[in-house]
């Protein structure tokens, strides 16, 4: 156990080159640093997590071009024109890139680490959006994903085996709950039905029995700012206040992940005191990306960070619900890596990167340090 503990302040440490290596645009790369500190990484979440599981459920758009095209060069059933978040997160912490879990078919596909998230899935069940008449997107869940990771971990040997593989794993729960929002609202439920009736259900969801079985590492991304969502903007466009402190964004709409996130960080709290044996960084995407659409020239964006690089659209955000990137007649911009925005809904390979790098950056701030204080004393 002492030996976990360590493997967390070498993280630290190692994060912390990563930090200065992006500096210089070295991108985020941590591999020859150090060996590895975890084994393998579970992850849990939605489309900006999912790396293939989407495409056995749904062709979604992010199964065609030209997703995919910057870095893959062909579509993966990522919601980007190349890498996600996840993906620049197990580069720095040179850890496996998780499988996808409807695309693993042998144990031996899920030893290195998996990938449970669904683009489209909801933290809450379906049955309670079936009872109040809303639609999903998609029949996934949170719960589904736990429980397929329940049975990954049947395959995985023993308990005794099991325990040791939870142990020395790295789980990423979310972003998860934007779907359970966007069907809310694409239902007419107002904001306040939702802050009321629908978040803290969502964060009662996230406390998640990932943590029951073992973990020992857990990194909770929190909400993105959904009033800087070019699809949203589009949707409500003149009909909502928009925050002129928050670079046009709708301030409602961000209000709401904000209160998300709040919510959120009350529950972790609540739930390092009844797991102090774990260690849970809440990572704060809300402002890894705001930052990017507040300066985007700093960050090597251009001047319109709240337009989407791909689709059929047109005016300030360039997003047409109906012809969405993918579609026919639609296109993608000359040069996504000046884009924050892929496709209106989710992020270019390039804003990705740099949220990457922010939060990999906060853990090494006032959180990191704390858990280094705090587990310091055990470590040898
Ligand atoms: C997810 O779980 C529900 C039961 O809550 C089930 O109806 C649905 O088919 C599951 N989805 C998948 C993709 O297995
Ligand atoms: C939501 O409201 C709009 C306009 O009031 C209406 O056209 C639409 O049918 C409603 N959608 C649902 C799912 O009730």
């Amino acid at each position: 156990m002492a030996l976990q503990f360590y493997g967390l302040i070498l993280a630290v440490a190692l994060v912390r080159g990563v930090a200065a290596s992006s500096e210089v645009g070295a991108g985020v790369s941590g591999h020859g640093q150090t060996a590895p500190r975890y084994a393998r990484v579970f992850s849990f979440g939605d489309s900006l997590t999912d790396t293939g599981n989407a495409l056995h459920v749904a062709a979604g758009p992010a199964s065609r071009p030209p997703y995919g095209e910057t870095f893959f060069r062909r579509p993966t059933g990522r919601a980007s024109d190349g890498r996600l978040v996840i993906d620049f997160i197990v580069e720095a912490l040179g850890v496996p890139e998780p499988t996808p879990y409807l695309s693993g078919k042998t144990a031996a596909d899920f030893r290195s680490g998996v990938n449970f998230a669904v683009g489209g899935a909801t933290a809450l069940d379906l049955e309670f959006f079936a009872s109040r008449g809303l639609k999903t997107f998609v029949p996934v869940s949170l719960w589904n994903q736990t429980s397929w990771f329940s049975d990954v971990l049947h395959h995985l040997g023993s308990v005794e085996e099991q325990r040791k593989a939870v142990a020395s794993s790295l789980f990423i729960v979310g972003e998860i709950g934007i779907n359970d929002y966007l069907v809310a609202l694409s239902g007419n439920r107002t904001v306040a039905e939702i802050e009321n009736a629908f978040v803290p259900r969502v964060v009662r969801a996230i406390r998640s029995d990932v943590i029951a079985a073992g973990a020992r590492s857990v990194m909770v991304p929190g909400m993105i700012p959904l009033g800087c969502e070019p699809q949203l903007l589009a949707q409500y466009q003149g009909a909502e206040r928009h925050d002129p402190e928050s670079a046009g964004c709708i301030a409602r709409l961000n209000d709401l992940a904000e209160l998300h996130n709040r919510a959120l960080n009350r529950m972790l709290i609540g739930l390092r005191r009844a797991h102090p044996g774990t260690a849970i960084v809440y990572a704060d995407l809300y402002r890894a990306v705001t930052d990017l659409v507040v300066s985007p020239r700093k960050y090597g964006f251009k001047d319109m960070p709240l337009a989407a690089c791909c689709g059929g659209g047109s005016g300030p955000y360039n997003f047409d619900a109906a012809a969405f990137c993918g579609s026919p007649g639609t296109a993608a911009c000359a040069d996504p890596s000046e884009f924050v925005s892929w496709d209106g809904v989710h992020f270019t390979e390039a804003a990705n990167r740099r949220v990457a790098c922010a939060l990999l950056d906060q853990s090494d701030g006032a959180q990191g340090i704390k858990l280094m204080g705090h587990y310091g004393a055990r470590a040898p």
